[in-house]
């Protein structure tokens, strides 16, 4: 679809400073053709006031104080910490005090709207026209959904980077053996959303696996005829030291980074690269070594007359998004934080 105007959008997400969540939301807000509405932290990756620091720093930053950061909720609706939780990655509902973040902290203050409220009253006042980028744990679109039901069919496009589908190529988990990441710290939530009927793009594990951000692509993006020095200096200062590491042969690197929530927003430019299914999708709730893990299938039953395995009946059919023309992509990426 041909869009005259910029889409507009909310970065719902759990940023941290210069993680994919925050190259990710430079990627937005760099591109002419998204217009970001707001930012909303949700725990996830880290602590949700360490994530509302670097939000706001980063927009100091980029000179981007116009945007509203309204934080969300700081833990999930009920996955608590435990031995598993505090060996593995993911610092959400730590509370650690926020006496520093790597740039400074910030002198601007969060937006007083929640975030669940902020989305709900994007939506209401844009019917038809807001899409939510979903880059964290979906506590905060789940209880927009739950508190504000009305806003469903009035979404564009929900467009969720979570969930690995094992029906697919690359579809193991990161977390746990099945389970990814944002899946699987809010597994509650991210049913609510799957089951809610909202018009879902997912974007698994599946198609993050596809991409590499190579030496290649840092040198273009550090260059110095950069139109956005201030992000090549973001750039040189957080990934320099590791491309620049003794051991990574310049000649034929080695060392390369996945791009992950940056997915969802070449997905909100560029739906044409990605190549997608229909599937039924769902999550896993029950506590074990299952938690959080996600599914999908399109096919029903071996000669079963069914259109879905009777497992599954509350299960809701979304769009995955499982490959993408990798070059375009990171060439997209790479373009919008120079150009
Ligand atoms: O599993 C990948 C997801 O979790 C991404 O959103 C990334 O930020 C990570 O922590
Ligand atoms: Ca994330």
């Amino acid at each position: 679809m041909h869009r005259t105007r910029p889409r507009k959008v909310i970065l719902d997400c759990d940023i941290g400073w210069m993680n994919d969540d925050c190259t990710a939301t430079i990627f937005a807000l760099k591109s002419p053709e998204l217009q970001v509405l707001g930012i909303t932290p949700v725990a996830g990756n880290f602590d949700l006031n360490w994530e509302t620091a670097c939000a706001l720093r980063l927009l100091e930053i980029l000179g981007r104080e116009d945007v509203p950061v309204c934080p969300g909720f700081d833990r999930p609706l009920l996955h608590e910490r435990g031995d598993y939780e505090d060996q593995v990655w993911g610092e959400w509902a730590t509370f650690k005090p926020v006496d520093s973040i790597p740039p400074g902290l910030p002198s601007i203050e969060p937006d007083p709207r929640y975030a669940c409220d902020f989305i709900a009253q994007s939506i209401l006042e844009n019917p038809g026209e807001v899409s939510i980028l979903a880059m964290g744990p979906l506590t905060n679109v789940a209880v927009t959904i739950r508190k504000y039901p009305q806003v469903v069919p009035l979404v564009d496009e929900l467009i969720v980077m979570g969930g690995a589908v094992a029906t697919l190529p690359r579809g193991h988990g990161n977390i746990t053996p099945m389970a990814e990441f944002n899946f699987w710290v809010d597994p509650e939530a991210a049913r609510i959303v799957l089951r809610s009927g909202a018009p879902i793009v997912l974007c698994p594990l599946n198609v993050c696996r596809r991409t590499r951000f190579e030496r290649q692509h840092f040198d273009r993006l550090t260059s110095a005829g950069s139109a956005h020095p201030e992000v090549a200096e973001l750039f040189r200062g957080y990934l320099q030291p590791h491309f620049d590491h003794p051991e990574v042969d310049k000649e034929s690197p080695r060392l390369f980074y996945g791009l992950y929530d940056q997915i969802v927003v070449a997905y909100a430019l560029r739906p044409a690269w990605f190549t997608t299914v229909l599937m039924n999708v769902d999550v896993n709730v029950t506590p074990g070594p299952e938690y959080g893990a996600s599914y999908g299938y399109t096919n029903a039953p071996y000669q079963s007359g069914l259109d879905q395995w009777p497992l599954d009946d509350g299960s809701q059919v979304a769009k995955v998004a499982h490959d993408v023309e990798l070059e375009a992509f990171v060439g997209l990426y790479v373009s919008t934080l120079t150009e």
